[in-house]
């Protein structure tokens, strides 16, 4: 009996030596909380800030490891009627590790507080500075784990499981988790994103953005950076609303100080109070200078999402507006997203006439061109997007500079093909309707055109690839992030590069451009493919568009580029081609805009 009960009371007294004693020591240097589920006791620390579910609490004996965080949320709303920020406080709890779904990365918490003691009050507190005169984020990778390639195989491993060690010198997921719960100050922030419809928006602060700043103010999508230097800011704690209507480069009221978390798959800032906009760029996007003659010495060709656009679209008149003043009125436009004529009713209409040709006559009475139109309608609910839209690809042309070369439409079951003497055996016609790429989505519609004297060919195939549906956010917990339907793009890159390169085998001096909303960056694999296979050229590599400088859509905290134009030797080796990505949509604030897309215009000559 003795020595057992010796034994017992010896484990006893042991226990206490490997509770933490400090908040560090609960975080710890990595994602996940060593004594997670562990309950702890007496833990001591300076109320940094309060909510209305909770209260967050720094070390008062802060170590010198830059990886782990001093902070910590205390969750339970009990705890923030009885403290005041600027106490001192010790508290009994339980560690909690707490994600709202398997996708995002942990936040670690204390939750079921007791024994709450203020032991002062009326202590200073002083955020930690984050800005050129304090601490700045990485720039460019956001984890140990993306093994240096962000845009690498989805879901290689996760931070849920692999728990690295945290690096917050070298890698911006690690550089916030290190400051997780921390009362921070941003230094001069700027809005790099476009806020949600609850006023969440991403910024910047006055640090480095390390060469992915473009002029407007917001950074760009590189090939080796995704812009881990930014950061969300969600709601204020103290229940006042951000405002809904900040746009990209708008500055912030100069300081913003709040609480660092981790929510819905990203890091986030808490501000103490709601944001305000100090400054924002009044210049508004410019109109193109590119205009065709009218001759095949210069045609434009303009390429535009326009956001699931039917007759009744209240974006409509904005889109016409662009359409005709700001990319002046192209020769010949690819569109995307152009749905059926009674728009999302599910009821087996598939003509778009009446939303083309509504389109076109907003165009012509806002001043632009009279425009034709060609399309084929999709197999009813076949081609994904919007249920009962039936979105597709659809062209408009100007009749008085090109036409339809022997117009001979196929069906939406019909696969277009190169005839042996090297005309289309559609005009319009799809490629390869049935083939299983095309599953749910847009089929790409080829088309060959002359100028109106019968002469001076070329072929356009536009194109609407797989969407991105399925994506895990750049800091979830999937390493690197999935890129949803990439796999899909690419067995679609591949369906269309096959075309292109039979209708260069037939005709090696083809003037072909291939354009439309692709889905995808560039310097990504779907793209990559299409690049080698098509035999065309990036149209922005031939004009030299600086790469930050190439976007179209504005997504979380990037600058990004989806739409792209594609053409053939022929046509790039030629002078005087010109390309315009026109930011009238990501320039502007959520409700001022006509499409989630921006417009491109290009100059290309199309002379025999
Ligand atoms: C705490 O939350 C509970 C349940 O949500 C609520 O009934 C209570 O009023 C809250 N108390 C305070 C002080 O906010
Ligand atoms: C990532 O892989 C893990 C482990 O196989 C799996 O549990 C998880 O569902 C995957 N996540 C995504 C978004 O594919
Ligand atoms: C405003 O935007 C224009 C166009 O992007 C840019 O050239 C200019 O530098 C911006 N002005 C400021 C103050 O950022
Ligand atoms: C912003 O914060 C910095 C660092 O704490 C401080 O030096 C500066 O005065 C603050 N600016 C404003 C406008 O409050
Ligand atoms: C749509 O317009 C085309 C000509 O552009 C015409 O051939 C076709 O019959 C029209 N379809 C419907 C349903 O009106
Ligand atoms: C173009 O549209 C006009 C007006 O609707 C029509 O008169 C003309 O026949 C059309 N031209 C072609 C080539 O479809
Ligand atoms: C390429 O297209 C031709 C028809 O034009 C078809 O016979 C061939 O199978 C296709 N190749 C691939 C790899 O899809």
């Amino acid at each position: 009996m003795k020595p057992l009960s010796l034994a017992l009371s010896t484990t006893a007294l042991l226990i206490p030596s490997v509770f933490p004693k400090s908040i560090s020591e609960i975080n710890g240097n990595r994602f996940l909380s060593p004594y997670q589920d562990k309950d702890v006791s007496n833990i001591k620390g300076l109320v940094t800030a309060t909510s209305s579910k909770g209260i967050y609490i720094r070390s008062t004996n802060p170590d010198s490891d830059p990886a782990t965080s001093e902070s910590i949320y205390v969750y339970g709303n009990s705890t923030s009627s009885d403290v005041s920020v600027g106490d001192i406080i010790t508290l009994d709890g339980h560690v909690s590790e707490y994600r709202s779904s398997d996708d995002y990365v942990y936040l670690t918490e204390l939750t079921k507080p007791s024994g709450v003691k203020v032991t002062s009050g009326g202590n200073d507190v002083k955020p930690v500075v984050l800005g050129k005169d304090g601490l700045s984020p990485p720039t460019k990778q956001f984890s140990s784990l993306d093994d240096g390639n962000i845009f690498g195989t989805g879901n290689s491993s996760q931070i849920s499981s692999s728990n690295p060690v945290l690096q917050p010198d070298k890698y911006g997921m690690d550089f916030w988790e290190s400051l997780s719960a921390e009362l921070v100050t941003v230094t001069n922030p700027r809005a790099v994103g476009k806020p949600n419809k609850y006023g969440d928006t991403w910024i910047v602060g006055d640090w480095s953005v390390n060469g992915a700043g473009n002029e407007r103010g917001g950074v760009t999508t590189l090939p080796d950076d995704a812009n881990s230097e930014a950061i969300l800011v969600g709601s204020p704690l103290d229940g006042s609303k951000n405002p809904t209507d900040t746009k990209l480069g708008d500055y912030l009221g100069g300081n913003v100080t709040g609480i660092i978390t981790q929510a819905y798959g990203y890091y986030a800032l808490l501000p103490l109070t709601a944001l305000s906009v100090s400054e924002s760029n009044s210049t508004a996007a410019s109109a193109t200078t590119l205009a065709s003659d009218g001759t095949c010495k210069a045609i434009t060709v303009g390429s535009y999402n326009v956001n699931n656009l039917s007759p009744d679209s209240d974006t409509l008149p904005k889109i016409a507006d662009h359409i005709a003043n700001y990319l002046n009125g192209p020769s010949i436009i690819f569109l995307q997203e152009i749905q059926d004529d009674d728009g999302s009713k599910d009821d087996g209409v598939i003509s778009a006439n009446k939303t083309l040709s509504t389109l076109a006559d907003k165009i012509k009475s806002s001043g632009g061109p009279s425009y034709n139109f060609t399309n084929i309608n999709p197999v009813n609910d076949k081609d994904g997007g919007q249920p009962g839209g039936n979105i597709r690809v659809a062209y408009l042309y100007d009749s008085s500079i090109i036409q339809l070369r022997n117009p001979n439409p196929g069906s939406n079951k019909e696969a277009n093909d190169v005839l042996p003497d090297g005309e289309l055996k559609y005009n319009p016609g799809l490629i390869d309707p049935g083939n299983d790429a095309w599953d749910d989505s847009r089929k790409p519609l080829v088309a060959a055109w002359e100028t109106v004297d019968g002469t001076n060919q070329f072929v356009t195939i536009n194109v609407h690839l797989m969407s991105k549906l399925g994506s895990t956010s750049l800091e979830g917990d999937a390493r690197p992030p999935v890129n949803g339907g990439a796999d899909k793009r690419t067995e679609q890159a591949k369906v269309i590069a096959n075309f292109t390169t039979t209708l260069l085998d037939s005709s090696p001096n083809a003037k072909i451009i291939t354009s439309g909303d692709f889905n995808e960056f560039a310097f990504t694999e779907p793209l990559e493919v299409f690049a080698s296979e098509s035999g065309l050229v990036d149209l922005d590599d031939v004009v030299n568009t600086p790469a930050t400088e190439r976007y179209t859509y504005l997504y979380e905290q990037n600058c990004q580029q989806l739409d792209h134009i594609y053409v053939s030797e022929a046509l790039s080796k030629k002078d005087g081609v010109k390309m315009d990505h026109v930011h009238v949509n990501t320039w502007v604030s959520y409700d001022e805009q006509g499409s989630d897309h921006d417009p491109t215009v290009a100059l290309v000559e199309v002379c025999d």
